[in-house]
């Protein structure tokens, strides 16, 4: 053995250097994204119906995208032709969030299905429109659940509530089944977890609506925690990151695979030195003899 191989090897320190700082980078982005998550996720309908602004932003928003068809002050139109749309008020603020996150809301013709499009309004005028519905009938109707923690529920308990309760019209995959001759549930497989639960106790169009009554809050999660282990499982990607967001997973791939190339490139360049080495050695022997 050389003194070589004891040597530190500046390339290596410098390698492991680098993709510890790489990593750290990753983490405290994981960390940044996840806050955001959760700040957006509280103020339930009650807390933001207290924010005087808001409600004042949410009845500007609801006058121009909403009365047409839901009346004035929420209070319904009857349906005919394009226009027209069920009294809002006391709906809960669970369904506002859900009829606008999914972008079911505004229709643009009543006499529509509810599908699914991206979401129409910015977070800050959701919030402003579910404290404006929610305070035309305060505490009445579903609020938004509580969803934190649903990664730690047993998805196992979930898939026996989700046979029971969801089976018949969203299929053992979730993919969906038909429903009646007219409505088709919808795919389950594009739902986030806010979104489930939301529908869960909203029961949107001809969905039943279930109450704490039937699921729990606990049960609710453990639910949620079934479809989405059901994604996961289907999702093409590969490999999923848990809770971290899209950001983070995207900047962990990227770290990761310019790791593993860096580390090839080490030992490619290592391998190669080693090579050299002897031939080197065996020439300035000769010179010297
Ligand atoms: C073009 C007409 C139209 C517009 C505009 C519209 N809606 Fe609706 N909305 C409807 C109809 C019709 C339904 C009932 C759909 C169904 O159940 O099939 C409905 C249902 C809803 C529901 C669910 C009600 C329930 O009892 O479950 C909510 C919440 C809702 N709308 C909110 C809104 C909000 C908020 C806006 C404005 C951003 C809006 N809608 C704009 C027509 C409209
Ligand atoms: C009676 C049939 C029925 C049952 C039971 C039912 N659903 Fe639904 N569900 C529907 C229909 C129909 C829709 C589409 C509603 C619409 O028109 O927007 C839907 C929509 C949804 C959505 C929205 C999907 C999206 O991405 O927009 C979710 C999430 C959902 N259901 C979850 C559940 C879960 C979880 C259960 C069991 C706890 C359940 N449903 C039970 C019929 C049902």
């Amino acid at each position: 053995m050389s003194t070589d191989a004891l040597r530190p090897r500046p390339r290596l320190v410098r390698t492991l250097l680098v993709l510890g700082v790489l990593l750290g980078l990753a983490v405290v982005l994981d960390l940044v994204s996840g806050v955001g998550a959760t700040a957006q996720e509280e103020g339930k309908g009650a807390e933001l119906a207290q924010d005087e602004e808001l409600v004042e932003r949410g009845a500007e928003l609801f006058g121009s995208h909403c009365a047409l068809c839901h009346g004035e002050l929420g209070r319904g139109l009857p349906i005919e032709g394009p226009r027209g749309g069920p009294s809002l008020q006391g709906v809960g603020a669970a369904s506002v969030d859900f009829m606008i996150r999914t972008g079911r809301m505004p229709m643009t013709n009543a006499q529509d299905r509810l599908e699914r499009h991206p979401q129409r309004f910015s977070e800050t005028d959701r919030r402003a429109l579910i404290a404006y519905i929610e305070q035309l009938a305060p505490g009445e109707g579903p609020d938004i659940p509580d969803i934190e923690g649903w990664e730690d529920a047993d998805p196992a308990r979930g898939l026996e509530l989700y046979t029971t309760n969801c089976v018949a019209c969203h299929g053992p995959t979730a993919q969906g089944v038909a429903v009646g001759q007219q409505d088709v549930s919808s795919d389950l497989q594009v739902a986030d977890p806010i979104e489930l639960a939301t529908a869960i106790r909203s029961g949107p169009g001809v969905m039943p609506r279930f109450g704490r009554d039937v699921l729990t809050d606990n049960e609710l999660l453990q639910v949620t925690a079934w479809v989405m282990h059901l994604r996961e499982r289907d999702e093409p990607g590969g490999w999923s990151f848990g809770r971290s967001g899209t950001v983070s997973e995207g900047f962990i791939a990227v770290v990761l695979g310019l790791g593993l190339l860096t580390v090839v490139m080490y030992l490619l360049g290592e391998r190669s030195r080693d090579e050299e080495a002897p031939g080197v050695d065996e020439e300035a022997r000769h010179e010297r003899t």
